[in-house]
């Protein structure tokens, strides 16, 4: 097919119509469609159903911290401890516990720097001016955190080996108000991209002019591959180890996408003195989080083999949605101009990049044919797209059968936008 750009005027007037035309026949449908958030879908959820029965008898609620059931035990049971250490490539002395998601033991954590202070250093508050790098596009939730505590969002932009460290070290090994960066180095929301092993090295490696710099170290999905062959990450705990700045790195995680999403178990690694500092606040806070729970997982996934052989049963529902969407990208949008889009080895996400400027109007038009994208802007801090161009998509949630369908839609959406930002 010829490109959008090589086409005369009269041709792209005659392709608006068309596509007008197609656009309208999808209204006509009352579609009912989203490809928003990235929940898992239904039948991903069955999968742990059986979780819910490895609990009955009185003798299964001990564990070797005790009775699950009663008070105590404030990092969170050793076996769970363990179940983490080896998927986060720590030790599970390194390992804290949390409730069901990941996103709160991240939010109390810059909660806690900024009331109290990271092991002893001024608290956040007290201090004139707060920065957090954001390496884009990246994850709305993460920017929302940052946001609400008045903490000043810089851009970094992510390339294929992730953040680009050049920025990355200028900002803070010189700036004492760089107090953290977001990170998620794994299949990362919203891109796929996977940190290359320099990059964690440099991360590693830096030198923050702020003692209490801290890297968030989000590897949401460190076992989410779609593919046999998976993207590896270097351990970030044992680069940090070799330049002796493990002080400097949180890493977080949480089963919601490999068990249940709204009843999952989180967990947090970091090195002793911080998990000491961590565990002193946190004591004032609970006396533990759902033991229950995190004991319930661990007989039923068993061991980290076994995590890993129920997450092939997730890929195997999860990955035709991926390939669907490629499929029809490549058919329909390859070689038009109207476009690229990211082919992720693992987790939950597709960026497409349009043509600049036309970001906004693809989600508007979904929209307005029955089809819920993410907002437009949302991969980026205060939600501000420069060049309005980036789309997360999120395949999978809605069946097969109802992916077949946005998958057109959007094609439909994305050439419209396209032939109608050049027609201008
Ligand atoms: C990068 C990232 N981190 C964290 C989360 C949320 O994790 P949790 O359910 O553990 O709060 C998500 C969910 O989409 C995510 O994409």
């Amino acid at each position: 097919m010829k490109s959008f750009e090589e086409m005369t005027k009269e041709e792209l007037l005659k392709e608006k119509e068309s596509l007008e035309q197609a656009y309208r026949d999808y209204q006509k449908r009352g579609l009912s469609l989203n490809m928003a958030r990235g929940k898992p879908a239904n039948n991903q959820l069955d999968l742990a159903n059986p979780m819910m029965d490895a609990l009955t008898s009185e003798s299964d609620f001990s564990c070797a911290d005790g009775d699950v059931r009663n008070y105590g035990v404030l990092a969170g049971i050793t076996e769970a401890r363990e179940f983490f250490a080896e998927i986060l490539q720590c030790d599970k002395d390194e390992v804290i516990l949390g409730g069901s998601a990941s996103l709160t033991l991240m939010y109390d954590t810059i909660s806690r720097s900024y009331t109290h202070g990271v092991l002893g250093e001024t608290p956040w508050c007290k201090q004139d001016k707060l920065k957090f790098l954001c390496p884009v596009p990246g994850y709305d939730r993460h920017f929302a955190i940052t946001e609400h505590f008045g903490i000043e969002m810089i851009n970094i932009p992510l390339t294929e080996d992730g953040p680009d460290m050049d920025m990355v070290e200028k900002y803070v090994n010189n700036d004492p108000a760089v107090k953290g960066i977001w990170c998620v180095p794994k299949y990362a929301n919203p891109t796929g991209v996977t940190y290359s092993d320099e990059t964690v090295k440099r991360f590693a490696a830096l030198k923050p002019a702020a003692k209490d710099f801290r890297i968030f170290w989000d590897n949401a999905y460190c076992e989410h591959h779609l593919y046999p062959e998976q993207d590896q990450l270097l351990s970030i705990m044992d680069e940090c180890k070799k330049n002796h700045t493990e002080d400097m790195v949180y890493i977080f995680a949480s089963t919601s996408k490999m068990s249940m999403a709204g009843s999952g178990i989180s967990a947090m690694a970091l090195s002793k003195r911080n998990r000491e500092d961590v565990l002193k606040q946190m004591g004032i806070q609970m006396i533990s989080y759902d033991k229950v729970n995190q004991l319930r997982h661990i007989r039923f996934f068993k061991n980290v083999e076994g995590l890993r052989n129920h997450m092939k049963e997730h890929a195997k529902i999860l990955k035709p949605k991926f390939d669907l969407l490629e499929k029809v990208f490549d058919e329909e949008l390859k070689g038009c101009g109207a476009g690229q889009w990211t082919t992720p080895h693992g987790g939950y996400f597709i960026t497409y990049t349009t043509m600049d400027g036309c970001a906004k109007r693809v989600i508007e038009l979904c929209k307005e044919a029955g089809m819920v994208m993410t907002g437009a802007g949302a991969p980026f801090p205060y939600k501000k797209d420069e060049h309005d161009s980036t789309i997360r998509i999120a395949p999978s949630l809605p069946p097969i059968e109802e992916l077949e369908i946005a998958s057109h839609l959007f094609v439909v959406c994305v050439k419209l936008a396209t032939v109608e930002k050049l027609i201008g």
